[in-house]
């Protein structure tokens, strides 16, 4: 097969939702369809204690969650699907939004009973702000929950994205009976535990139990008005991120999730163009190129070893293979290399663009660093960063652990593990994060692999505005609003509130803050 035909046959993305919207039940489903598990439970048993996919550090196991994401992949249809998985907890770490990166398009699974949740706006907005395409599954019909309407408005107001139902739902709850699938022009209907039924539109009225109920003609009604009033369908629109597909359906009975996924992989987009600093480079680029972002150590316990995520660009990947890391100019032969499915990890012999790959890690590897084969060099555009919200003062217990200190801090900074700030001129630590979960992680990683104990101490949520060299004046700043330093050695000031923050602009017009992640 060539390599424009692998590359159209990729579909890579990640699934995203509130913390018990379903995202777990619906990725158990997928991998069953993708005939990649047997039965049931495989993903993760939260109740019986069983962790099969992320059971390799321990914080994973004391907490019950996934804090890594994972990679799973399996054919369907004549597609070769990856799934990344993203941390469904509530205090997901800047993985999380780099996960995003790598992805062509996201499902967004929402609960039908709540609809769209506080603490998941911000992830759906970064996928939007990115111009991911996202697909939208809201589950939970066999539960009497929101109307259809009011969940479609939620999401348009909230994430300001064209929604079209690709199929409605007829009842909810006890009086759920299916759902009307626009765009397959058939109704499917709902059998409790029993596999669905698919009935053609216009053979419906020889199934007069359906026909007549008034449940199901209401519902008819409903759809006239939504056929007239609602958006059009447009895939242009979808693959620009400007409009959502809905679908309906339970992901637990399974119900919908053929229907959905059927559609979701003809319409998702394959691994498109990439920028790098110097050009666009395209998926069908015959050299082998890539991206790595995410790094992630002591997946084995007892090996210990770092892995570094890569995302496959350009070409084909083969183990083996002499690639160049363009960052330094130096040759490194991808030799271990693996590829993640639910259970296990295998190795991979080829991947080709969209496909992820895990390599490992001696240490040389950062977030964003861009792997590659052939004559010509170039380096896929930075990886975005995220503003931290939270901050925290680190220390070591042991001052004469001082070196070992250093030394952990600065591979987990490297790593994207935690950002670092240094205060000015006092030069003391204070680390970043976007949730209260990579400080643990940090903690973690810093006894276990370098054996040193830090103490935190929190200096709160905190609002970073970054400063002109030539402005900066210490007597300005005090613990309230906080004068640090960034890697990069760029001047920036943490305010403890939106409050001072506008006392300050108030008070100093003439400094000139930037907020280095202001959306545009
Ligand atoms: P998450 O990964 O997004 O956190 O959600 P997960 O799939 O673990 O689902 C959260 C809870 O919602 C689970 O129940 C699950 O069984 C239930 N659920 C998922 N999809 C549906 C659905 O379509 N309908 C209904 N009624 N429930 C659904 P739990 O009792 O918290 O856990 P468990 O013991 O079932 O694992």
């Amino acid at each position: 097969m060539g390599l424009q035909e692998e590359v159209q046959k990729r579909k890579t993305f990640a699934i995203i939702s509130h913390p018990d919207a379903g995202k777990t039940t619906m990725t158990e489903k997928l991998l069953l369809q993708g005939n990649l598990i047997r039965s049931a439970g495989t993903v993760k048993g939260k109740k019986s204690g069983k962790f099969a996919t992320s059971d390799w550090m321990e914080i994973e196991k004391q907490r019950g969650i996934s804090v890594t994401s994972s990679v799973m992949n399996f054919e369907y249809e004549g597609f070769k699907v990856n799934i990344l998985d993203t941390p469904g907890h509530e205090d997901f770490s800047e993985d999380t939004y780099r996960t995003l990166t790598a992805v062509d398009s996201v499902v967004m699974i929402i609960d039908a009973t709540k609809g769209i949740e506080a603490q998941t706006i911000k992830l759906f907005k970064v996928c939007k702000m990115r111009g991911i395409p996202i697909f939208t599954f809201i589950n939970k019909l066999d539960r009497e929950g929101r109307e259809p309407l009011d969940l479609l408005d939620q999401i348009e107001e909230v994430l300001n994205i064209e929604t079209y139902p690709m199929n409605w739902p007829v009842g909810m709850g006890k009086r759920f009976l299916g759902i009307i699938d626009r765009y397959n022009h058939q109704f499917v209907k709902f059998n409790g535990n029993e596999e669905e039924t698919y009935i053609p539109l216009d053979e419906i009225e020889q199934y007069a139990d359906i026909a007549e109920n008034p449940t199901f003609q209401e519902t008819v009604e409903e759809m006239e008005l939504l056929n007239e009033a609602g958006d059009q369908f447009s895939i242009e629109r979808v693959l620009e991120g400007e409009q959502t597909p809905v679908f309906f359906g339970s992901a637990l009975a399974p119900f919908g999730v053929e229907v959905f996924f059927d559609t979701f992989v003809k319409l998702a987009p394959a691994p498109g163009p990439r920028r790098t600093k110097e050009r666009v480079i395209s998926p069908d680029y015959p050299d082998f190129s890539g991206f790595i972002f995410k790094i992630q150590a002591n997946m084995n316990p007892q090996h210990r070893d770092r892995i570094a995520f890569l995302r496959v660009c350009s070409g084909r990947f083969e183990r083996g293979m002499n690639v160049q890391l363009a960052r330094t100019g130096k040759t490194i032969r991808l030799g271990q290399t693996q590829q993640f499915v639910a259970s296990s990890r295998d190795t991979v012999e080829e991947a080709y663009p969209g496909d992820i790959i895990g390599i490992y890690d001696p240490g040389s590897y950062r977030i964003g660093d861009t792997l590659l084969d052939g004559k010509q060099t170039f380096e896929y555009d930075e990886l975005p960063s995220f503003p931290p919200e939270m901050f925290q003062r680190v220390t070591a217990k042991n001052v004469m652990k001082a070196k070992q200190f250093r030394k952990g801090l600065e591979q987990l900074v490297q790593e994207g593990a935690i950002q670092l700030f240094k205060t000015y001129p006092t030069d003391s630590f204070i680390i970043g994060a976007v949730g209260q979960l990579q400080y643990e992680v940090f903690q973690h990683r810093m006894k276990n692999e370098y054996n040193v104990e830090v103490m935190l101490e929190s200096v709160g949520e905190r609002i970073p505005r970054w400063l002109k060299k030539e402005q900066v004046d210490t007597k300005l700043f005090d613990e309230r609003n906080l004068l640090v330093k960034d890697r990069e050695e760029e001047f920036l000031v943490l305010f403890k509130n939106d409050f001072a923050l506008r006392w300050f602009i108030d008070k100093h017009p003439d400094v000139e803050l930037i907020d280095l992640f202001e959306v545009n």
